[in-house]
């Protein structure tokens, strides 16, 4: 008799990636730990003006996330939850930074279980390390100052300099 142990766990890492830091890295590692297959699917569309092109920000991540072999990198449009569907996944990873993380969080998890119960969002805390970092500020600090070591990978290092040269 199949249980439901027996079925694989697909989980689906999503966001905007633009770029992907050294804490999206550390969750990704910790996802594909205990998954049996992680997509990590970067969201089109999210922000108006990326600075990265979806196509850019999945090459950075198909390179930086080469030596985990069950970790695949996609793109999606539409609703997360349909993408999910789409791929068979039962798992929606988010990480949570800090307490501020929580209420956005909460709202987007329990609108995606409303609309689509099957899927579980689960949560993992990066290390804390990184629990201050985000692209956002990667992005301010690349644009007037150069970046402090450690905080993105040095491809996305490198990818900042052409960009703010
Ligand atoms: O990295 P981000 O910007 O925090 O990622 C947010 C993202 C892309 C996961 C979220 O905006 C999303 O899921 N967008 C797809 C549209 C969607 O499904 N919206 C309904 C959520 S309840």
């Amino acid at each position: 008799m199949a249980s439901s142990r027996d079925k694989s766990v697909i989980a689906i890492y999503p966001g905007s990636f633009d770029p992907v830091t050294n804490g999206h890295l550390d969750l990704i590692a910790r996802g594909a730990m205990i998954f049996d297959r992680l997509i990590v699917a970067v969201a089109c569309n999210v922000e108006k003006e990326p600075l990265f092109d979806v196509k850019e920000r999945i090459e950075i991540i198909e390179a930086v996330t080469f030596d985990w072999k069950n970790v695949e990198v996609d793109s999606f449009e539409g609703l997360l939850v349909d993408f999910a569907r789409e791929r068979s996944a039962n798992v929606i990873l988010r990480g949570i930074r800090a307490v501020s993380d929580y209420e956005y969080e909460l709202q987007m998890a329990m609108m995606n279980r409303k609309i689509e119960p099957q899927i579980e969002t689960v949560f993992m805390l990066p290390g804390e390390a990184y629990s201050y970092l985000s692209s956002r500020l990667v992005k301010e600090l690349a644009r007037f100052r150069g970046l402090p070591k450690g905080l993105v990978p040095p491809l996305v290092e490198e990818r900042l300099k052409t960009k703010f040269r």
